[in-house]
Order: C-alpha cells, then structure tokens, then sequence
C-alpha cells in the first residue's frame, strides 16, 4: 500500500507525525506492506494531516486524519472524501505555480521531471538571454511579493547593465501577517524555485544566486539546503548546468527575524553582513545590488512562476487574468475563515467569491466585517468593496493593494480602531528607524490612535495629517504603506474610532 502525507509546516503543526507513526503501527497489526512518501501540502489547512492513498484511479484523501482514525485508511469511514483532485477546493483551482505541490517528493529529481520539472530550463538553454527576458515580459508576469513590477523589465535592466559578476537574488524573507505561499512552495517544491533562478542567471548572465529566507522557516530551510545539495550532485546547479557548459550556483542565507529586511534593499545590507536598515533608491539593486553589482532581487513566487512560463510559452501564462494582472495568483486565506489555505487561480476573483464561496465564511459563524488584503500594510476592504476583481490596478483604484496575496478574514466582533493601533504599534516596533515619518511617526500613531479610543475625536485630523505625511516621506513601504491600514479602517468604520467620544457625551 502506497500512502502520501505532508511534511509541510502546517501538516507536522496538525499532528502529521503522529498520524505517520499511528499509520506505520496500524499496518504492522494488519500485516500491511506499506510505503509513506513525505510530500508537500496541497493547501487544504483544515483537511490536515492530509492522507492520501495510492489507488489505480487517482490518490484517495483522508483527513483531517487523527492518530485514532487510522483504520478509517484501510477500512473506510467518514474521513474518506474521495479523489483528492476531484474535491471542490481542488478542481477549481488553475495550479500552475502550485502543479507540484502537494504531489511530489518535494526532494526527488526524478519526480520533479516526471510531472514537467525542467522542461522550462531544457529551452531557457536553447534561447539567448534576451529572448528569455522578452518571454517572461510578454509573459505579463509582475513581481509577487507586491510591488507588481513587470518581472521581464526587471530582467532586461541588469541583462542591460554592465558588470563582470551579477546575481539573482531571491527574496524569501515572506514576513506579512497571513502569508505562507513563499514557505509551501519552498518545503513542497523547491527545484521549481531553484529552476525558476537558474532561468533567471541565465536571462540575465548572472552565475551566482542566492535565496535570502528566513530562521522561522526551519523546516523551508531543511528541505531548500537538500534541495541545493541534490541539485548540484545532479547537474542542475554547478559548473556545468545540464550538460550545457553553462555555470549557476546557489546559496541558502537566514535572515534574524526582522520585518524590515524582506525590503529589498535593506535584504542586500543584510545578505552583506550589515544591519539590515534600508538603502535610498535610486541606485536601484537592478544596477547597484548585491555588493554594488547589478542583481536581480525576485519574490520565491515570481521566480517559481518562470519555470512554467518557460515550458508552457508565455502566451499560454497571459491567457490567465484580467487587465494588466496576468497570470494566476496563489491567495493565501487566513484569519477568522472556515476552510483557510492556500488557493492558485486566475486573477480575477471577487473577494466575494474568495470569502463567502472558496472559504466559506467565518469559523465562527458571524458575518464578515472586513478583509485585510496584502499583510500588515494593506487596507482594509468592507463588505461594500467585496464586489472589487482581485487585480493590481482594481485594488489600486480602491486605495488598497493586493500585496503579496494574503487575506485576513475578520468578523463583526473585530474593533477597528484596536486594528489601526495594532497596524501603527507594528510599524514602531519593526521601523529600521532611517526616516523620521517612519520611526517617529508611528510611535506619534499610536498615541493618537489611543487619544481617540479614550473618546476624543478631536485627534483625527491629526491621526490622518500624520498618515499622509507617512505616506509621503517615508523612504520605504513598511512607513509609506503602514496608513492604508489605518485609513481604511477610519474610512469604513468610522464608528469604531468615535464610539467611547459618544459614550462620554451620552
Ligand atoms: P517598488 O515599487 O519600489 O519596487 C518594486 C520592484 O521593482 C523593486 O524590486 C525595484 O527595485 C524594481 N524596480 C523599480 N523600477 C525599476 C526599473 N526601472 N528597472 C528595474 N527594476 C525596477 O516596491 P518595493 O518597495 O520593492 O515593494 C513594496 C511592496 O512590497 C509593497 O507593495 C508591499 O505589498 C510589499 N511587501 C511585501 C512583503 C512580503 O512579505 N512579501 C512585506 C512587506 C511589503
Ligand atoms: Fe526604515 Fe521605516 Fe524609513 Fe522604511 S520607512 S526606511 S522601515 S524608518
């Protein structure tokens, strides 16, 4: 009997060893010849630890499987759903930056190539690095970690740039609250990300990369440094990558634990032994990076998305999407939701759709109050915007981004006044503390939003004058983007800040 269950961080924080080990006792007792394969998670978080057995038809799922259930995996019951990929949450989802995830080894080669892995690098080896660029711009692919920079600009710019030594760096330092699709494609499938940065060195003519994660990945950071290890002993990276003659290597870094060093420039201080506070732009990393040389500083998910772009032809990837969002976007849906996890689609989704339908409303069965979309630096979407395309620009026109894709679900209970506080209290505490609106500005944040909550209203006009001019001053996002959380909340529920001002005069 054949059987799959994640190793994936949420898996194992479910109770995946204890189900394995349960697993391996059950089939002793029957006499059962059994084989477990560690995968990656297919992103159902509530269905974990998700069991998934090996049949002629298709893998069968179990979950979310206890150490006491297991006999429901030999016997049947009610943990049996039936075909993995025919389950709702699966079926409608276009996984292509996900293909893999969830069903291979995310450590064996051989299964990496058996469903697809290399055939982008295979032709990225056949076409020169300009033509590489153009494929992924043409593509539409825009940076995942945010910003929504057109990913084949990126490129061209240090292809363009002039410098003996250039790198690919990847940004894995994926610090937003509600965000975890950098850390299940890295522990899932981590030579899509390796391949994905090789096409990037050679686009770019970059032979050295190096993948900036972070300490509270541990598991990410076990499975990347195998990964690295059996990708060199297997002609993926090294001197001769592929066969080709061509040279790419790559090298694993950990960052300490600040918010501020997944800013990419604060990231190179750090990759250099610095402290990671933030560096002006311009020059941008594309010219001046790593150590003054020209780099490309991608998000895992961007890099990731390359390998099939490359394989499949970008026209297929820009087939997906809406406007100038193409392509699919992993969201990841978290907070007070009934069925939270990681769900690839096209852009597009309403979050409507995304909310109510694909995570089935709040576990706790009061109505929705509101979305926070893109991490801690995002805005605050009501029910009344719940109708906006999850898109680039259809976010930007409701003064709210889309971010790095993660979704917080908040319910009627949630004070957004205590939000905005804690928006601001984050800024102060993860400020590098290199511009004055940020490091002041927030602490001054705080105060205010605290005045107001005593029930003196008066203190608004000063609580927004002090988010435009964080806004306008800051030098990076984390000060510059901290007031759309704030004003969003103050705009939407502006009862939620003068509710004790009422209470006092009544
Ligand atoms: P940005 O708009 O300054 O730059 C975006 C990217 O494009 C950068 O890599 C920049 O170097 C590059 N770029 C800009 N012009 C270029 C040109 N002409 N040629 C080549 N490259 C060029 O945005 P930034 O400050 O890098 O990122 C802000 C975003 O980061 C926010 O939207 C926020 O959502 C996101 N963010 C993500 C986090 C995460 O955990 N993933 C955490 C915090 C913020
Ligand atoms: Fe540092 Fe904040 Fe200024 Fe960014 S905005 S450079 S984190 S002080």
């Amino acid at each position: 009997m054949k059987i799959r269950i994640p190793r994936d961080a949420s898996a194992r924080a479910l109770g995946a060893e204890e189900v394995v080990t349960a697993l391996q006792a059950e089939a002793a007792r029957r006499g059962i010849d059994l084989t477990i394969t560690r995968t990656g998670s297919r992103g159902m978080v509530w269905l974990e630890p998700l069991v998934e057995v090996e049949t002629p038809e298709g893998r069968q799922a179990f979950g979310p499987m206890t150490p006491e259930a297991v006999a429901q995996v030999f016997d049947g019951g009610p943990l049996a759903l039936g075909l993995t990929e025919e389950l709702p949450w699966m079926k409608a989802q276009t996984r292509l930056t996900f293909a893999r995830v969830g069903v291979i080894d995310p450590l064996s080669l051989a299964e990496y190539r058996a469903h697809g892995g290399l055939e982008g690098l295979s032709r990225a080896l056949t076409m020169s690095g300009a033509d590489i660029c153009a494929e992924v711009l043409a593509s539409g692919l825009r940076g995942r970690g945010g910003a929504g920079f057109p990913t084949g600009i990126k490129w061209k710019t240090v292809h363009d740039a002039e410098g003996a030594q250039k790198y690919i760096v990847t940004n894995a330092d994926e610090g937003d609250s509600a965000t975890f699709a950098d850390r299940m494609l890295m522990e899932g499938d981590p030579f899509t990300l390796i391949e994905g940065m090789a096409i990037a060195g050679l686009a770019v003519g970059a032979t050295k990369g190096f993948i900036y994660s972070r300490s509270e990945y541990p598991d990410a950071n076990e499975v990347l440094d195998a990964a690295i290890r059996i990708g060199r002993a297997e002609g993926l990276l090294g001197e001769n990558i592929l066969g080709s003659g061509r040279a790419f290597d790559i090298e694993l870094r950990v960052g300490a634990g600040a918010y501020v060093c997944g800013e990419e420039t604060a990231l190179l201080n750090s990759l250099e032994g610095k402290r990671g506070t933030v560096r002006a732009k311009p020059p941008l990393p594309a010219l001046k990076g790593f150590m003054g040389r020209p780099t490309v500083v991608n998000n895992v998910i961007s890099l990731a998305s390359v390998p099939v772009i490359l394989a499949r032809g970008a026209e297929h990837y820009a087939a997906f999407g809406i406007g100038r969002s193409k392509g699919t976007i992993p969201l990841q849906i978290a907070g007070n939701v009934k069925y939270g996890g990681l769900y690839e689609i096209a852009f597009g989704l309403t979050l409507d759709e995304i909310v109510n339908q694909i995570g089935g409303g709040t576990l706790s069965g009061r109505p929705v109050k509101a979305v926070q979309v893109g991490g801690p630096l995002g805005a605050w979407m009501p029910v009344s915007q719940f109708d906006t395309p999850f898109g680039y620009e259809e976010y930007a026109g409701k003064n709210a981004l889309i971010g790095h894709a993660g979704l917080t679900v908040a319910d009627d209970t949630v004070d957004m006044l205590e939000m905005a506080r804690f928006a601001m209290e984050f800024c102060a505490i993860e400020s590098c503390g290199k511009c004055t609106p940020c490091r002041i500005g927030a602490v001054r944040g705080v105060e205010t939003i605290e005045r107001i909550g005593r029930g003196d209203s008066a203190a608004i006009p000063l609580l927004t004058d002090l988010c435009e001019t964080m806004k306008a001053g800051s030098l990076c996002a984390l000060g510059g983007f901290t007031p759309y959380p704030v004003l969003s909340a103050l705009t939407h529920f502006p009862d939620d800040f003068t509710a004790n001002a009422k209470e006092a005069a009544e």
